[in-house]
């Protein structure tokens, strides 16, 4: 269970370029619940990824994971709670090392002592297993090293490595946008599976009207720093691409249209 209660955050406060990132988010996440999150540029998706994962603080409102206030905690106290898979395949895994040390990592989040990496026959067997599951054939490339696996590869990869000790929390923000069709496609079916078999509470961030229609049990549309809407239950499962895009799109003009009110505002009466 995650629970974000009054959630805001200003960037540059008191200054001309004063963001309203987030503002007053209220929102409850049940246990093992998929939540998607869309929004246009800008409107708060990636900070509010941000804010549960302690990147930074809020300037107001309380986390909640479980039991557990997060909302003072600095990202490494509550790592272990928490899984991340960001949109660049290069940033979740140390390109240098092998896949197997990767996983030897992985193996050892959240704990703070003997972080050498000491990999014998019983880890290798756990490793070629589970990244059989991932069905991309990579368990017979455990000593590649990771720099020199594709984008998607990676990607799985670092889900994997994210998912491994099935965090409490996972958060995906836009991880399949950087990849190729056929390759984000690989991604997210995988995505659906580790989050079923873990039952994993997930926040995932996409552009892709598609994959937020097809995947999760619940969307929120953000603007502004805002949930302006949370479609869950028969209403998220009923919801089609079209009718996503057009609300968008809809969301999109008005924004367009204050920006051009307030650019007029701006050079007429500056
Ligand atoms: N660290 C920061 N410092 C200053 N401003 C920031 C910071 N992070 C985000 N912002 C601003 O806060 C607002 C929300 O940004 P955020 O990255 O959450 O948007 P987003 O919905 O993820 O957008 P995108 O779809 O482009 O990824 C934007 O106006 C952004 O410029
Ligand atoms: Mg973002």
């Amino acid at each position: 269970m995650l629970v974000l209660r009054g959630i805001s955050k200003i960037f540059h406060p008191g200054t001309t370029q004063e963001v309203r990132a987030l503002d007053n988010i209220n929102i409850e996440i049940s246990p093992g619940e998929f939540v998607v999150v869309i929004g246009t540029n800008g409107s708060g998706k990636s900070s509010l990824l941000n804010i549960v994962a302690g990147a930074y603080g809020p300037d107001s409102g309380s986390i909640t994971i479980d039991d557990h206030h997060v909302e003072d905690t600095l990202e490494h106290e509550r790592a272990g709670l928490i899984g991340r898979v960001f949109q660049d395949p290069f940033k979740g895994t140390a390109a240098h090392l092998t896949v197997e040390e990767n996983l030897a990592l992985a193996s050892k989040r959240g704990e703070t002592r003997g972080l050498k990496i000491a990999l014998n026959d019983a880890l290798r067997r756990e490793f070629r297993e589970r990244v059989r599951e991932l069905g991309l054939d990579l368990e017979e490339r455990l000593q590649y090293r990771m720099g020199n696996l594709s984008g998607g590869q990676r990607q799985a990869l670092t889900l994997l490595m994210a998912t491994w000790k099935a965090p409490k929390v996972l958060l995906l923000d836009e991880h399949a946008a950087a990849l190729d069709p056929r390759s984000a496609e690989v991604v997210m079916d995988l995505t659906r599976r580790l989050v079923t078999k873990h039952g994993i509470t997930t926040i995932m961030v996409t552009h892709s009207m598609q994959h937020a229609v097809r995947f999760g049990d619940r969307l929120l549309m953000m603007h502004r720093g805002k949930i302006v809407k949370d479609y869950s239950g028969a209403d998220k499962q009923r919801l089609r691409t079209a009718e996503l895009v057009g609300r968008f799109d809809q969301m999109r003009k008005q924004e367009l249209m204050d920006e051009s009110v307030a650019e007029l505002l701006r050079t007429q009466y500056v």
